[in-house]
């Protein structure tokens, strides 16, 4: 997920139980040019594999010469993303836009194929719009040139992030093709996900947003999976103290500058459904550096810790 699921959120939250993670989408593009922060991105050196390097771009041939890189950096898996739907990406004919032209998504897929010794996958949309749900097609055509899974928001472009994820049509896509279909769309809840999982017959699902800042979701999926019952999800206290070590762990890594910002976010997600969280999350956002933010984290959570010894 662009902007959130960098190196260190992935070593972060795999050990919570899943199966794979994938980088931020990356541009074929700048990847031609070596530029720092794009190989920032798609750095998977230290993370247990195996892992999955995600692409985006237009040119067949382009896409084929940045799937060689991410290669040659480490990525056991290369995902094509005919998904986004920022305008920053289709205005450029990548991302969704590609759903636009399905030749073009064959030729793109069958050049990266051809050009990488391992496994590729692709994530897209359900179409550009409700008039053009091409995704059984492309699948058909994915699985035609070698691609080895598909995973399927079961969105259109248009509709960004509106409305909800139709798991009919995933199930419907399952039923299409024969190469694994990874299941997508709006899975917050580890007991629905089991439920979407066995009415559409998937072979598996992709959490998303509902993973950022509740890591715990993915151990109470990971037990239901494998026939155990859950794990009740940690209380306040004990969530504000892992993200004190992801803020931690941040700074360690990316150094103060850049960790600050990115933590901002983070945080966001973690100082939620408590009494007193948005109170928090304001006092925060006021904070100027690391060492004040999480001395003001640590301020709350060891109130918190001494409320639950006093109950
Ligand atoms: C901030 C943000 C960044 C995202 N970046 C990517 C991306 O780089 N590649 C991708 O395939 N999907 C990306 N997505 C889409 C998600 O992977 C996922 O398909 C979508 O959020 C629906 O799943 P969910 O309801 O579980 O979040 C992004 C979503 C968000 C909210």
């Amino acid at each position: 997920m662009s902007g959130v699921t960098n190196r260190t959120l992935r070593a972060l939250y795999k050990p919570f139980g899943l199966g794979l993670t994938v980088t931020e989408f990356v541009s074929s593009n700048a990847l031609q040019y070596g530029n720092r922060r794009t190989m920032e991105m798609i750095d998977q050196h230290g993370l247990e594999h195996p892992v999955s390097t995600q692409l985006w771009g237009n040119d067949p041939q382009i896409m084929a010469y940045a799937a060689k890189v991410v290669r040659e950096c480490g990525a056991d898996i290369v995902d094509i993303n005919f998904g986004c739907p920022a305008p920053k990406v289709t205005k450029t004919e990548g991302g969704s836009a590609c759903l636009r032209d399905v030749d073009r998504c064959e030729a793109i897929m069958r050049a990266v194929v051809e050009a990488v010794d391992c496994p590729v996958t692709v994530k897209m949309r359900l179409g550009w719009t409700e008039q053009d749900l091409v995704f059984v097609e492309v699948a058909k055509r994915a699985q035609a040139v070698g691609v080895q899974a598909v995973t399927l928001h079961a969105r259109t472009a248009r509709q960004f992030y509106k409305g909800s994820a139709d798991w009919e049509h995933i199930a419907v896509l399952k039923r299409a093709v024969d190469i694994p279909v990874i299941g997508n769309g709006d899975l917050d809840d580890p007991s629905l996900a089991m439920e979407r999982m066995r009415e559409s017959g998937v072979d598996a699902v992709m959490l998303g947003r509902a993973v950022l800042g509740n890591p715990w979701l993915i151990s109470a999926l990971r037990s239901l999976m494998e026939g155990e019952q859950p794990q009740p999800y940690p209380p306040s206290a004990a969530r504000l103290r892992y993200a004190i070590h992801h803020y931690r762990t941040m700074v360690a890594e990316w150094g103060e500058e850049r960790a600050v910002p990115q933590m901002r976010k983070h945080l966001g997600y973690y100082l939620k459904g408590f009494a007193g969280a948005s109170e928090l999350r304001e006092r925060v956002m006021r904070t100027a550096g690391a060492e004040e933010t999480i001395a003001v984290v640590e301020e709350t959570t060891a109130r918190l810790e001494s409320q639950a010894l006093v109950a």
